[in-house]
């Protein structure tokens, strides 16, 4: 397996920016703990997202909604104290940007100073602008989500793919460029079709990063725990899954419980 150059010794809001512009697609994955996080950073991944879908893969809720900023800034705490190169981003979970900007910018101060992150990232187009706006004016760095948009879930009512009639996409495309205007370094694209993807991605000059958005995009994002295969019950077209850890820790467990049973566990040089 080829292990990828890492040109930059730490990656920043900069650096992504720089590899959209040399053509180099962006690797993001999830990581929600410090174990984790220590593998993935030193795998060489560009960007980390704590995502807000710890609150479904570490807490076992349904949805995304329910997950605190408290709960959040601990996931984001852990995950920088593992990191080295690797550029932090946070989810400012439902409830804690929406109300208004200032609550908004009160959040995003929190995830920075009590995590020690590098930038945190919204769900939604002009209906955030204004939160955008003041969160940027304290100097964070912020990245904006479009398509599906897992905090509004019980507004559409389903996961299926976003955008697909001309108005929505239009709706999704200008904005694209408004998040660009206001100064968000770079932007998710979740579950659009890949040419409408591509062609978001070739009118913004910020990195657009997809989950199911196709390979016109400037870099991809999985679910950690999905595409590692330790969550079986989902299984979108998009995912791919590089390993089955389902299986193989629960063989692990299986082959552990019945060498405590049979005596074979703790063998004499397993002992003092
Ligand atoms: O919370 C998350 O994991 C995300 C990704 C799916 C982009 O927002």
């Amino acid at each position: 397996m080829s292990v990828h150059k890492k040109k930059f010794k730490k990656v920043t809001t900069n650096s992504v920016q720089e590899m959209k512009r040399n053509a180099e697609k962006i690797s993001m994955l999830t990581a929600y703990d410090y174990t984790m996080a220590m593998m993935v950073d030193g795998a060489g991944i560009d960007v980390i997202l704590v995502g807000d879908s710890a609150s479904n893969v570490m807490a076992g809720h349904e949805t995304t909604l329910p997950i605190t900023l408290d709960q959040m800034i601990y996931h984001a705490s852990s995950v920088v104290r593992a990191v080295n190169r690797a550029l932090v981003v946070v989810d400012l979970p439902f409830g804690s940007y929406q109300g208004n900007s200032k609550e908004a910018l009160s959040s995003a101060i929190r995830i920075m100073k009590e995590s020690g992150a590098h930038a945190v990232k919204l769900e939604g187009g002009t209906e955030i602008k204004e939160s955008i706006d003041r969160i940027l004016t304290a100097g964070i760095p912020v990245m904006g989500h479009l398509g599906l948009t897992p905090q509004s879930i019980y507004k559409f009512g389903t996961y299926t793919v976003r955008a697909k009639e001309d108005e929505e996409a239009e709706k999704l495309l200008s904005d694209a460029k408004s998040l660009e205007e206001a100064g968000c370094f770079s932007i998710v694209l979740e579950k659009i079709p890949a040419q409408l993807a591509t062609k978001v991605a070739q009118t913004v000059s910020i990195p657009v990063i997809g989950i199911g958005a196709g390979n016109g995009v400037d870099g991809q994002v999985l679910v950690l725990h999905d595409m590692l295969g330790m969550t079986k019950e989902f299984s979108p077209r998009f995912l791919r899954r590089y390993l089955n850890l389902y299986d193989d820790v629960t063989n692990a467990i299986q082959a552990y419980i019945s060498d405590v049973k049979s005596l074979d566990f703790p063998n004499e040089k397993e002992q003092y």
